[in-house]
């Protein structure tokens, strides 16, 4: 029987690859790019399984009469990039990388909330730039400290539970918001208090973004929501561009409604909005808080073990390790069954 084939939209770790190869024929790009619809269709129209990053989406209009993929695996915990129904709907499974970058991007939120609040970025330009040639005033490069404020997490999930259990060493209060309060021995583990989203906003020093985006959640941090945050307050955001109305945010952090931001996530990335750009108050990153070196690989192999699981491959045969739709795989004709869908 000829060798199952998996597409690899983006460069990959090389022993990644080669657990690929070792059981169906690997088809990997070697440079980065974003795809359109129509070179996605055509991608995935003779394989049986692919592994994408945040920016390719997978639709209907993608899948539109694909009869041989089976799988797709997301780079990444979110998966807005995904059209789930339409997936669903056209037999394909979908999966995801919760669990193994948790602990990565907590600590990044913390990097940017430190760099942001204590002006790290600004500093090292001025510095870079030649200005420090004499003693600088005593009252130069003052920022907000974190130690004794209030730490407020927006979407408590694992990612913001990690968050919140290292405030404990920063000495803060942490309040959180989420649509539904967490249990009570992991509001006790993690020091948070549930509050609504206004009273989380009003009352916060610090406030931390780590919810999915969703239309609902489309600009859940608008010109209002800014309003209600204290003028010396920080905002990050780690979770996805499009929560916050970035040219809202911009104005704030101009007119100084709000102390400083970091994001890490853009509207419309790899675009940047150009008044961000032009702000010192603001550090910005290129959507690299799961980017340390064990995460990511952590991921890529998490991802590799799903489509080789869900093409009935490899020692988890069968039993894809975070499916997003697992529903779809009962429609699949026998399990060994993972050789032609129903
Ligand atoms: C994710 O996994 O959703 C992150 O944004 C990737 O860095």
């Amino acid at each position: 029987m000829s060798k199952k084939k998996v597409w690899v939209s983006r460069p990959l770790f090389p022993d990644v690859l080669a657990h690929l190869a070792d059981h169906v024929e690997v088809a990997a790009e070697t440079v980065e790019g974003t795809r359109s619809a129509d070179q996605m269709r055509a991608k995935l129209a003779d394989v049986d399984g692919a592994i994408v990053g945040l920016s390719e989406r997978v639709d209907a209009g993608v899948l539109a009469g694909n009869t041989r993929l089976k799988v797709v695996a997301n780079l990444g915990v979110g998966f807005n990039n995904f059209d789930l129904p339409a997936m669903t709907a056209a037999g394909v499974l979908a999966t995801n990388t919760p669990d193994v970058l948790n602990e990565s991007v907590a600590d990044y939120a913390w990097a940017l909330m430190l760099a942001a609040a204590r002006r790290v970025s600004a500093a090292e330009r001025w510095l870079r730039a030649g200005h420090w040639t004499s003693t600088m005033r005593f009252d130069d490069w003052l920022g907000v400290d974190l130690h004794g404020k209030t730490l407020g997490i927006l979407g408590m999930g694992r990612i913001g539970q990690a968050i919140a259990r290292r405030a404990c060493g920063f000495d803060m209060h942490v309040l959180y918001h989420n649509r539904s309060r967490l249990p009570d021995p992991v509001e006790r583990e993690c020091r948070a208090q549930w509050v609504e989203k206004h009273e989380l906003l009003r009352r916060v020093d610090h406030l931390v973004l780590v919810l999915p985006f969703t239309a609902a959640n489309r600009h859940a941090i608008g010109a209002p929501e800014l309003a209600l945050m204290k003028p010396s307050a920080v905002l990050v955001n780690v979770a996805r561009g499009g929560i916050v109305d970035d040219a809202a945010l911009a104005r704030a952090l101009r007119d100084k409604t709000l102390a400083a931001a970091a994001l890490d996530v853009f509207e419309g990335e790899p675009a940047v909005h150009p008044d961000l750009l032009a702000l010192d108050n603001a550090v910005l990153s290129p959507h690299i808080a799961s980017a340390s070196e064990d995460t990511r690989r952590a991921m890529a192999r998490l991802a590799a073990d799903n489509v080789l699981a869900a093409l009935g491959l490899g020692k988890l045969a069968g039993q894809p390790p975070t499916p997003l739709n697992p529903e779809v795989m009962s429609r699949w004709s026998g399990a060994a069954s993972v050789d032609n869908k129903a």
